[in-house]
């Protein structure tokens, strides 16, 4: 019999097996509690070198003899619902009861502060303090962020999962969105404290694995146990990495790719890992939004049983571009492929010369207030993700200008939401709502005024609270414009915006549904004259975005080409767990009860 470094004994045969740390007894692999003596096998602290569990009363890891972080210094002390939004917090503890005990695919991972020993030295108690407390304040803001939790603070770094204890999908996309958010902020800090020769570096790790949740005590301490050395690894990438660096695993890779712009490090040598894994750095944002971008990289399997909805929907459209704007709800569970027959609903308005303005509510962006709202006006103003600041403002204020000059004065505020800000502005803090409904009520009657613009709003149901908002203030706008707004969503999801006499909603004959638009459709020769009227016709293919999907769908198909797929490679990215509309192509949009967590 062997042990593997995560504490579990490997006993002949190959099948893993518990031993009590108090009475050495053998239990099963899953159990939470010794057979023999009925101590609580969940209750551990994570080695900050090695990510063996350690019972809570050893002062050293029993694996690798690294001084464990809960034993007396200022940081055992750090408090997890000090550092816990309140919404979390009571998400976690009102439903705790289900979740332990689960077993969940979840992303770990470990962050830490390179050399900090050596740091401490450098200043006096208070002041060091000072600076850890604020750098676990960024640390924590950036997991919250993503809804990840912190499941414990390693000395001089953290212990994160997503996924786990609340279930989500695209657990290891939201893992490496925080990865890279709270590199950037540390960036920021540690320059601000290099003026002062205190200058730090973080190094990051990420593994995706599947864990099973323990008890979560009312401190928010979790115990969960990691199958497949979920959370090892995660630690061994976090130390393999360079200073300044997020490593991830070649299972978390698997789940980001084309999410994300990864660098291949090949298998470097790992301590306690006999198998060789690939590492990957985890670089920025790659070219892929939604699983329906990654999807149509993969090659678009033929759209089936939509073309009577595809045509309820132009129906709607031959109103609009009558000046009679209408707003669309396109209603139905996970995968049923809403997002898909409103892609190709945007794609042959493309086709036809009317413009396409996107905004997609990404999973992992719920509690990010007015990402859609940007995008929506990116959109608009047809802006590059790298385009200068100086470029992005003049671009903006011509547009605006041109349309109206009365926006001179909601320029300030629209560069501000963009992240341009005008450096000669006066503070724009905390735009109003008010005030930014008032703004986008009058851009899109004025650009509806110059051409007929269909409005697409995807999986609408994890839009954040101020969007959803702002969407509602674009709902009533467009009556009386050629502007259409179509929103895709789950039932679950049940916007304020719904009602009206020109809401409609897929499936016909759910509420809102008024009747088929055919009634009285305008011929197709005459919507296509109106589209054209006084707009430009736009590409087939639509805007940036699409344009670099694209180049991302061509590149996958050169390296299908030259290699023959991985094993997992036909995994729903972002880790899917829900049953989708893959398996069955033209599944009816139905409204049914929710079925995501
Ligand atoms: N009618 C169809 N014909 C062929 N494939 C389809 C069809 N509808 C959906 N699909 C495929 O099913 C998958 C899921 O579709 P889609 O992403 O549109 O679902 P969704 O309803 O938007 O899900 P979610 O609620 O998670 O956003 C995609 O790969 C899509 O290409
Ligand atoms: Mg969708």
């Amino acid at each position: 019999m062997s042990r593997r470094d995560d504490g579990v004994a490997v006993v002949a045969g190959g099948s893993f097996r518990m031993r009590c740390p108090r009475c050495r007894h053998e239990n099963r692999e899953t159990a939470r509690f010794c057979g023999e003596c009925g101590a609580s096998f969940g209750r551990g602290i994570a080695c900050p070198r090695c990510a063996t569990f350690n019972p809570v009363s050893q002062r050293f890891c029993d694996s690798c003899g690294q001084q464990l972080a809960s034993t007396g210094t200022p940081e055992r002390a750090r408090d997890l619902r000090a550092y816990t939004p309140r919404h979390l917090i009571e998400k976690i503890l009102t439903t705790r009861s289900a979740l332990e005990g689960e077993r969940k695919q979840a992303t770990v991972l470990f962050a830490d502060m390179v050399d900090s020993m050596r740091l401490a030295e450098r200043v006096d108690a208070e002041e060091w303090h000072r600076v850890l407390d604020r750098f676990f304040q960024i640390l924590a803001a950036g997991i919250h962020r993503f809804e990840g939790t912190i499941n414990q603070f390693t000395g001089d770094g953290v212990m994160a999962l997503f996924g786990a204890p609340v279930a989500h999908e695209d657990h290891a996309r939201r893992g490496c969105h925080a990865a890279l958010h709270m590199m950037d902020e540390l960036r920021g800090y540690a320059s601000g404290l290099g003026v002062r020769g205190l200058e730090f570096s973080v190094r990051m790790g990420l593994n995706s694995g599947e864990v099973v949740v323990g008890t979560i005590g009312d401190d928010l301490h979790m115990d969960y146990t990691a199958q497949g050395h979920a959370g090892g690894l995660a630690a061994r990438m976090e130390q393999v990495a360079a200073p300044g660096t997020v490593y991830v695993s070649e299972h978390t890779a698997r789940l980001v790719e084309g999410f994300f712009t990864l660098r291949d490090h090949g298998t470097p040598p790992m301590k306690g890992v006999s198998t060789p894994v690939r590492v990957f750095e985890l670089e920025g944002i790659g070219p892929l939004r939604t699983r329906l971008d990654a999807a149509g990289v993969r090659g678009f399997s033929r759209l089936v049983g939509r073309e009577e909805d595809l045509a309820w929907l132009d129906g709607i459209l031959a109103r609009v571009l009558e000046s009679n704007g209408q707003v669309m709800g396109v209603v139905g569970d996970a995968g049923v492929g809403k997002s898909r027959v409103c892609l190709e609903f945007v794609n042959r308005c493309r086709a036809r010369g009317i413009a396409v303005q996107e905004a997609h509510c990404p999973a992992h962006a719920s509690t990010v207030p007015l990402l859609p709202i940007r995008e929506l006006l990116r959109s608009y103003f047809a802006l590059g993700d790298g385009d200068p600041a100086e470029m992005v403002r003049r671009q903006i204020a011509d547009q605006l200008l041109a349309l109206d000059p009365g926006f001179q004065d909601a320029l300030p505020l629209v560069l501000d939401l963009l992240g341009v800000p005008d450096p000669d502005a006066p503070d724009i803090s905390a735009a109003s709502h008010d005030r930014l409904g008032g703004f986008l009520r009058r851009f899109i009657r004025l650009r509806s005024a110059s051409e007929a613009v269909v409005l697409l709003l995807d999986d609408a149901h994890w839009i954040d609270r101020a969007s959803d908002a702002l969407v509602g203030e674009l709902a009533a706008a467009v009556r009386g414009t050629r502007t259409l707004l179509v929103a895709n969503f789950r039932p679950e999801y049940r916007p304020a915006w719904t009602g009206g006499s020109h809401y409609h909603q897929l499936p016909r004959g759910a509420a809102g549904d008024r009747g088929h638009p055919g009634d009285g459709a305008v011929p197709a020769h005459r919507a296509r004259r109106s589209a054209r009227r006084g707009g430009k016709a736009r590409a087939a293919g639509g805007g940036r975005h699409r344009q670099a999907v694209r180049r991302a769908a061509s590149q996958s198909r050169r390296r299908a080409r030259r290699s023959p797929p991985r094993r997992g490679a036909e995994r729903a990215p972002g880790g899917g767990v829900h049953p989708r509309g893959d398996a069955v192509p033209g599944a009816a949009i139905r409204v049914q009860a929710p079925a995501d967590p």
